[in-house]
């Protein structure tokens, strides 16, 4: 055999490993990174994930600010339009608990309830608890609303006692009495006494009221992720069923993020959460990409698919079996067909994320599968655009929820009252997530209160007031990811250009090994004489003579302690 030969055979089997190598890291590490995606991100008791989740007392503050609107003029309902003052900001460090938690491998799910707790921030508060605000009577506003269909009787009864207390449509309280403390009330004492169902004997009325520490916002039941990350995050479960009983079918059902965690591979579509605090999901849609810390991430906000009033989406008729029937099949059906309604506008695509392909075609009018949502979430009267009711999932007090300043809602809502001015700096409710792991880089929530006010014929106080949507209060959520949690994500993130880069470099070195390999063959084969000559000295010759050949051919390797090795087995092979 021909030293040469065995060398180079050697260098070029080494190469075509290279390569196979380099090509499969290069076609692999999608894979790959989708192992190690699975391992970090699904969420465990073991996780990165799990101690940030349970308890966000040790993380960077995170802080709720709250706006009140100060109603300038409300003597004058009847000559002018509502006039507000904005106050505040009022800051409220927010803290985050779980607890009852529980993990069911069987159906990869995590059980728990959540907690969050309040502390007043006086220092970077704008004003003191004890500020006074006047705003529409909350009390009395619900409970005329409450009992409008009622028997008159009833209805004259309030009416009775409304004015012979003196009381009003406006009420002037102190920040700290409207949110957490509350204020008792004489109508909410007669409210235990009356017929009224599904309304808890509440003794005093607060917005946050009840809510400080408490476990209100329910059991919650969320995908970890385990065995399938496409899941991670996803709400299954709220008090223990899949759907709710607040608005028709297929609106009723529980779909979306419960908010903390979202799957990987986001596309330039849209997401959605499911808030408990509204009792539906919201969707948010592709906005654009931003960068934090040098990170990039696709923005989505709220926009029409949410607060639009004829939203139209693929809804395929047999996924209505899959939920619970608090409310009927029959109304699923009945949620009412696009094409009935006679609707050309702008058409909506799909709020499913999982089937996100799809969403990007146009909805055939004749689908009979395409339904309009904003139907599903009106109860007989349909809001306009910007409104969000949540009548239903706050005791029957007309509640009604918008972005801030009624950002992006119908001008009629603004020309109703005066002192608004909305912009998307301050009054937008975003997500931004980084698009390949789904890790939120920033959330900025931001939700205003209103409420309905609306005249009564039976009770006095109410009888000439106009029907205007009068704004409450709103509040903002910031979180941003921290840079130390940015600077491991980098990492994570530069993995599959690493992958990609190692691949590529053994194709390289691959291919120089095969290159030389054949450099060796023709060079060697344009001595052929020399090299038979060689062979016969080596026959004739001893073992020493051979090693010495060898070493003469090999020593610019001669650092390469295999080459070495090599050279010397081909010399005892020989
Ligand atoms: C709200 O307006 C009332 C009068 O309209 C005023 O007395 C009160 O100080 C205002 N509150 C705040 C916090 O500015
Ligand atoms: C603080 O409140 C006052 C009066 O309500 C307002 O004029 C001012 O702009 C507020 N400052 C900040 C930083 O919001
Ligand atoms: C909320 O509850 C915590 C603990 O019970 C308490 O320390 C805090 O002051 C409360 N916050 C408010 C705003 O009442
Ligand atoms: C998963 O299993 C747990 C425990 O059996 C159960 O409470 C929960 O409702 C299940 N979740 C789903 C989505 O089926
Ligand atoms: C809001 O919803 C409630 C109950 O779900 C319904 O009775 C009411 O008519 C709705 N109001 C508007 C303005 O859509
Ligand atoms: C839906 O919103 C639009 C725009 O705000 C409004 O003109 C329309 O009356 C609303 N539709 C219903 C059924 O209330």
């Amino acid at each position: 055999m021909r030293p040469w030969l065995n060398k180079s055979l050697s260098f070029g089997i080494l190469g075509l490993f290279l390569i196979a190598l380099g090509i499969s890291f290069c076609f692999l590490w999608p894979t790959v990174f989708h192992q190690i995606l699975q391992k970090e991100l699904a969420l465990s008791p073991t996780s990165r994930s799990f101690e940030m989740w349970k308890d966000t007392s040790n993380l960077p503050p995170m802080f709720m600010k709250i706006y009140f609107f100060n109603w300038t003029n409300p003597e004058e309902l009847n000559i002018k339009k509502p006039h507000f003052n904005q106050v505040g900001p009022y800051y409220f460090k927010e803290v985050r608990q779980k607890s009852d938690i529980k993990f069911n491998h069987e159906n990869k799910t995590v059980s728990y309830v959540q907690r969050r707790i309040w502390y007043f921030d006086e220092e970077r508060s704008n004003g003191s608890l004890s500020d006074v605000i006047t705003n529409l009577d909350a009390v009395t506003v619900s409970g005329v609303h409450k009992i409008r269909f009622w028997e008159v009787d009833w209805q004259k009864s309030l009416s009775f006692l409304l004015s012979s207390t003196n009381r009003r449509y406006y009420i002037s309280k102190t920040v700290d009495e409207l949110l957490f403390t509350g204020y008792s009330d004489n109508l909410l004492t007669m409210g235990k006494m009356m017929p009224i169902d599904d309304v808890p004997a509440f003794d005093r009325f607060g917005w946050f009221y009840t809510r400080n520490n408490s476990d209100m916002d329910g059991h919650l039941n969320m995908e970890t992720g385990e065995d399938d990350i496409s899941q991670l995050g996803i709400l299954r479960k709220w008090n223990y069923r899949d759907t709710t009983k607040f608005f028709k079918s297929p609106c009723n059902v529980i779909e979306g993020s419960a908010g903390g965690f979202w799957p990987p591979y986001r596309t330039k579509n849209q997401i959605s959460l499911f808030s408990v605090e509204i009792c539906r999901t919201i969707t948010y849609e592709y906005e654009g990409t931003v960068s934090h810390f040098g990170i990039e991430g696709y923005r989505y906000t709220i926009d029409k698919k949410t607060l639009g009033n004829d939203t139209r989406r693929r809804y395929p008729h047999e996924q209505a079996k899959y939920f619970e029937r608090t409310t009927t099949t029959e109304d699923f059906f009945a949620a009412e067909h696009l094409s009935e309604m006679g609707i050309t506008t702008t058409t909506e695509s799909v709020a499913d994320d999982s089937s996100s392909e799809k969403n990007t075609n146009e909805y055939s009018d004749d689908d009979p599968d395409v339904i309009n949502m904003g139907n599903c979430y009106c109860d007989g009267e349909c809001t306009p655009s910007g409104l969000m009711n949540v009548t239903a999932c706050r005791f029957g007090a007309p509640a009604f929820i918008s972005l801030p300043h009624f950002y992006k809602g119908d001008s009629m809502l603004l020309d109703q009252v005066g002192g608004l001015h909305p912009n998307d700096k301050d009054h937008s409710f975003t997500v931004t997530l980084e698009p390949m792991t789904g890790i939120p880089l920033e959330v900025i929530a931001r939700f205003q209160i209103n409420l309905l006010l609306q005249p009564s014929e039976t009770v006095t106080v109410f009888n000439n007031v106009p029907k205007i949507y009068m704004p409450m209060f709103w509040f903002e959520l910031k979180v941003k990811i921290s840079e130390d949690m940015a600077s491991d994500l980098r990492k994570l993130l530069a993995l599959p250009t690493v992958m990609l880069s190692i691949g590529i470099a053994m194709i390289a070195i691959g291919l120089g090994l095969i290159a030389t390999t054949v450099f060796l063959y023709f060079k060697n084969k344009r001595r052929v004489p020399t090299t038979d000559v060689t062979e016969k000295a080596v026959d004739e010759s001893s073992d020493k003579k051979t090693e010495m050949v060898y070493m003469d051919k090999t020593s610019s390797n001669n650092e390469d302690p295999n080459v070495r090795g090599d050279r010397r087995l081909y010399a005892k092979l020989y």
